[in-house]
């Protein structure tokens, strides 16, 4: 619905950090008063409702994902000194998820076999045991700080492992992946923006360096998949396209299933009764994971561009408009999911979570992250249990990230099972 007489949301800046942080209230005041809302303080079309969301999604010949300038625009003037870092590695490229057809379709065959559902498939007896190793870490204490101990190590050790990076540098290879996704937050200082153009130099001289290698000595692992596929008899890729494809899996890959690994036990800490029900009823874990994954839509926003003069819910968007579309709004939406901010894990039409997109850009690592947050899941269930928040706990807070929304931390007391 657009109500073009309401201006009540024109005193909302939508990138205020707070906002960003909880973004509920707004998205709700969106979804009822302007579905497609063009806002004073940024110029970005807002969409909101779960139906436009899905139509805009999957228009990719209207709307572009070629975005990487407004990306960088919204954050920083141009700055000689990381310039002056920045000319140390390679270029960014655009290839996925900051490209539109067919540039976009080349590159994803070329990394799309690594995260097939089959190839993911091969990869749960390692995620098993990540997680066991995880969980035998804290069993004894009854208590730990959830993401130190679980929602940030598995993502990135399975993503490591994918990549070939040894165990020994996991520190590192974290930094990194913090690094890079720092791109996508507000508030950063100039210091702090520096410090993160350093470590993604780092990255990619380290991953240069295993890029090199494999490109003369392939061996069998994925990141060798990666380098040496190409795509009709075209050239593999090149050192800067292979780079920007492995920090766009960091980025998409690492944050997103740990803020859903932390807010789902944050859920089932805060729900007692769902907790008993999908440990009476183990089947009921992968429909648990879904809805997890409607409740938290890491991956909360995202931008688009329009191609051409639109007409949208009665709104006219111009050719060049930059949009946001809010995944993590859709997935709230009472026309769609009834009593949408309750945790259900009996809903029934979890199938239309939007939580990996839709569309072309459809997320890559949607059948790696399931297997991650269902055997993650299925593991702890069955060792732990009487899972609660410790006395004086607070509410759950999250990072004022422009893109992606995830707990900033999470502690938790529980009980070994039987
Ligand atoms: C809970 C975890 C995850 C969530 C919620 C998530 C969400 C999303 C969403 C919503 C998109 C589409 C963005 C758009 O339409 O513009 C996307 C794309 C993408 N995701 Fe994920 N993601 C997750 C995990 C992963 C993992 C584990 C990987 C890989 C290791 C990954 C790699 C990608 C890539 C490469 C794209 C771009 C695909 C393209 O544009 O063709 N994601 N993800």
């Amino acid at each position: 619905m657009n109500n073009p007489k309401d201006n009540s949301l024109d005193n909302i800046n939508p990138f205020d950090p707070e906002v960003l942080a909880c973004p509920y209230d707004f998205n709700r005041a969106l979804r009822e008063l302007s579905s497609v809302y063009l806002c004073p303080h940024t110029g970005v079309y807002f969409v909101s409702n779960y139906d436009l969301v899905v139509t805009v999604a999957k228009d990719e010949k209207r709307f572009s994902n070629q975005f990487s300038m407004i990306q960088s625009g919204v954050q920083a003037a141009p700055d000689p000194e990381m310039a002056a870092i920045l000319a140390k590695g390679w270029p960014r490229v655009d290839t996925m998820l900051t490209a539109d057809p067919p540039k976009q379709r080349r590159y994803r065959s070329l990394c799309q076999k690594p995260f097939s559902v089959s190839s993911v498939a091969k990869l749960q007896p390692y995620i098993s045991e990540v997680a066991n190793d995880l969980i035998d870490q804290i069993i004894d204490a009854g208590k730990c700080n959830w993401m130190e101990a679980f929602a940030v190590p598995m993502p990135v050790r399975m993503i490591a492992y994918i990549l070939g990076v040894p165990i020994s540098d996991m520190d590192l290879f974290k930094q990194w992946s913090d690094a890079n996704v720092a791109s996508f937050s507000v508030g950063q200082t100039r210091e702090e923006a520096l410090r993160n153009a350093e470590l993604v130099i780092e990255f990619q001289h380290y991953f240069a360096d295993k890029i090199e290698a494999r490109k003369i000595k392939p061996t069998d692992d994925v990141l060798s998949d990666i380098v040496n596929s190409s795509a009709d008899g075209e050239k593999p890729m090149d050192m800067a396209e292979c780079l920007s494809v492995i920090s766009q899996l960091l980025v998409a890959g690492n944050e997103t299933t740990t803020s859903t690994f932390a807010e789902g036990m944050y859920l089932l800490a805060r729900n007692p009764d769902q907790l008993r029900l999908v440990q009476q009823q183990p089947e009921l874990i992968p429909n648990m994971v879904e809805e997890m994954l409607r409740l938290s839509t890491p991956t909360t926003q995202m931008w688009r561009i329009c191609l051409e003069d639109t007409h949208l819910a009665g709104v006219d968007i111009p050719k060049g408009a930059t949009m946001m579309i809010k995944f993590g709004s859709a997935n709230r939406d009472s026309d769609q999911f009834q009593q949408p901010d309750d945790f259900d894990v009996t809903r029934e039409n979890l199938k239309s979570q939007i939580a990996f997109g839709q569309g072309v850009h459809h997320c890559l690592g949607a059948p790696l992250a399931r297997q991650e947050l269902i055997l993650g899941f299925q593991n702890i269930l069955r060792r732990i249990t009487n899972i609660r928040l410790p006395q004086g706990e607070p509410e759950l807070a999250f990072h004022p990230s422009l893109l992606l929304h995830g707990p900033i931390d999470l502690n938790i007391e529980f009980d070994k099972c039987e």
